[in-house]
């Protein structure tokens, strides 16, 4: 029995994933490496740092820990700047029905994303007021694939990880709503989220009666 659904934000509400990856690309080309839409999977769902260290070992480079600071800062600063023009109009389609949904049956809804920019974004969609709990990437020591974030988000809802939902757009997310003992929506394609319980192209493509067969 589902009691509480849990979204990821990047790629799973609104297309700001693909922010991340153009701001990464852009930092990636001034050390000569190509982030390609592949590799730029391993990216989905883990830290801002993680991403850094895998997109430097793609270029086997090791740098210090002070200037990886200073790389990850700068990526933040254009991904900040990308993400300020975006609209509620860019929410994806049947997003927010889905949630209404959900709510009309009684199911608690929450936000758990690695980002640590979450709030700026849900409050740039006018949406905060639609979660009852938010959890971002400031509020946890590890993130996805470590089931944390879900945990802690399950844990605000006052809900066992068992009756919990996940919807998520990253391989890195669907084993970490796994690991939390929770249900998982995979949002993308099989190919990549083939552990989910269920995987949906889009968000707005589940629907409340899909529940009974997760
Ligand atoms: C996740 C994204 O939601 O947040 C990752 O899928 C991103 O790509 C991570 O790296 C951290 O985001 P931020 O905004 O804190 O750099
Ligand atoms: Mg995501």
């Amino acid at each position: 029995m589902i009691k509480a659904a849990i979204f990821d934000l990047d790629g799973v509400i609104i297309d700001t994933a693909h922010y991340h990856y153009i701001a990464w690309k852009r930092l990636a080309s001034e050390f000569g490496i190509t982030l390609t839409h592949e590799n730029n999977e391993m990216l989905k769902g883990v830290s801002r740092m993680r991403s850094l260290e895998i997109i430097l070992s793609l270029g086997n480079l090791e740098l210090p820990e002070q200037q990886k600071e200073q790389l990850a800062e700068k990526k933040n600063k254009w991904f900040v700047e990308y993400i300020e023009s975006i609209r509620p109009e860019e929410i994806f389609p049947g997003v927010i029905e889905l949630i209404r949904n959900l709510k009309k049956q009684n199911i608690k809804v929450g936000l758990a994303s690695s980002s640590k920019n979450a709030p700026r974004v849900i409050e740039l969609l006018g949406i905060a007021k639609d979660f009852d709990t938010l959890v971002d990437g400031t509020m946890i020591t590890h993130s996805k694939p470590d089931p944390e974030i879900f945990l802690l988000a399950a844990h605000k809802l006052g809900i066992a990880p068992n009756e919990c939902v996940v919807f998520e757009d990253a391989e890195a997310g669907v084993e970490a709503a796994l690991a939390a003992g929770m249900k998982c929506v995979g949002v993308g394609f099989v190919e990549q989220l083939g552990n989910a319980n269920k995987v949906v192209a889009r968000t707005g493509d589940f629907k409340t009666s899909d529940l009974e067969r997760l």
